[in-house]
């Protein structure tokens, strides 16, 4: 008799934990029954799928207020980064030595071949030193530029760009930055960073960025759009071989940043030039 009275009090607390997964006599599985766990699975459903309808509801109408051609928020001043053709920051080469230089005259020739003359000619001819406004219009023009602009830097008087005679010619080009509209007149201008005396040479002349390829309206409605680019001779003379020579062009005669001391491409590039004979 005590033995059965024993038995079950030494069984309970082993029975306690089996219960609290599943308990056969009342039917609950961790303490709860069917009904009860079908009734906070119905909550979790409903309270999720009402999450998941509110997030796709408003990521929706925040994409319907997003443009596809512009970004929606910009800094306030915006400016563009420079960036040089060939896109190399050093060019070292041996103007002797085709097989030296031939990779920076592909380079210049396959970047410069969107402005052959020939596909420049379908574009439009635009009024010097007046902006290309065009919001209203779907189909934006696009304003000419002919790589004959670049006259001995075309690659077409000299298909070398000058690279076989040791005066290597470098295209700077402006970042495109949509609505862009740089106030003023602004040109490239370069200088040597090395203690020589370095000519230079513009194209086009004095390195004027002219406005009426302002502003660039975005990919998608303005499609063949071609940045101006100018190009700089670099005019060494043959002391100037073996020697390096550091390079700044910036943008000047705007507002167009130049200076910012934590982006050295902000309006502004700095390369190498170093040739040997
Ligand atoms: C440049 O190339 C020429 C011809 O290949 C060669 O005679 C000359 O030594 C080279 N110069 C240098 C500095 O390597
Ligand atoms: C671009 O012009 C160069 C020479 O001016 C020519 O060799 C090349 O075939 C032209 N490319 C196109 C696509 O017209
Ligand atoms: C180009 O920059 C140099 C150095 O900052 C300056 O001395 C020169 O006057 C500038 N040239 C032009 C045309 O602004």
């Amino acid at each position: 008799m005590s033995n059965k009275n024993d038995k079950p009090e030494g069984k309970e607390p082993e029975s306690s934990w089996k219960d609290a997964i599943y308990n056969p006599r009342t039917g609950e599985l961790f303490g709860r029954t069917g009904r009860n766990w079908g009734l906070i699975l119905l909550f979790y459903l409903v309270f999720y799928g009402f999450l998941t309808a509110m997030f796709i509801f408003t990521m929706w109408v925040m994409l319907q207020t997003l443009n596809d051609d512009a970004p929606k928020y910009r800094d306030r001043v915006a400016s563009p980064g420079l960036a040089i053709r060939p896109n190399l920051l050093n060019i070292v080469f041996n103007r002797s030595n085709p097989l030296e230089y031939g990779q920076y005259v592909q380079h210049l020739e396959s970047f410069l071949d969107q402005y052959n003359d020939s596909k420049q000619a379908k574009n439009d001819l635009c009024m010097a030193g007046q902006y290309s406004d065009q919001d209203e219009e779907p189909q934006k023009k696009v304003c000419q530029f002919r790589r004959s602009i670049l006259h001995h830097c075309s690659g077409m008087e000299d298909a070398t760009f000058g690279y076989a005679e040791g005066k290597p010619c470098v295209i700077v080009k402006m970042n495109r930055i949509i609505g862009l509209k740089p106030a003023g007149d602004p040109y490239i201008n370069c200088t040597s960073k090395t203690e020589t005396l370095l000519q230079l040479q513009y194209f086009p002349h004095e390195g004027t960025i002219d406005r009426m390829y302002f502003p660039y309206y975005g990919k998608k409605s303005h499609e063949d759009y071609v940045q101006p680019l100018v190009a700089v001779k670099l005019l060494l003379k043959k002391e100037d071989f073996k020697s390096e020579q550091i390079v700044e062009c910036k943008v000047e005669g705007s507002n167009l940043k130049n200076d910012d001391e934590r982006d050295k491409f902000l309006g502004r590039v700095t390369f190498r030039v170093l040739v040997t004979e």
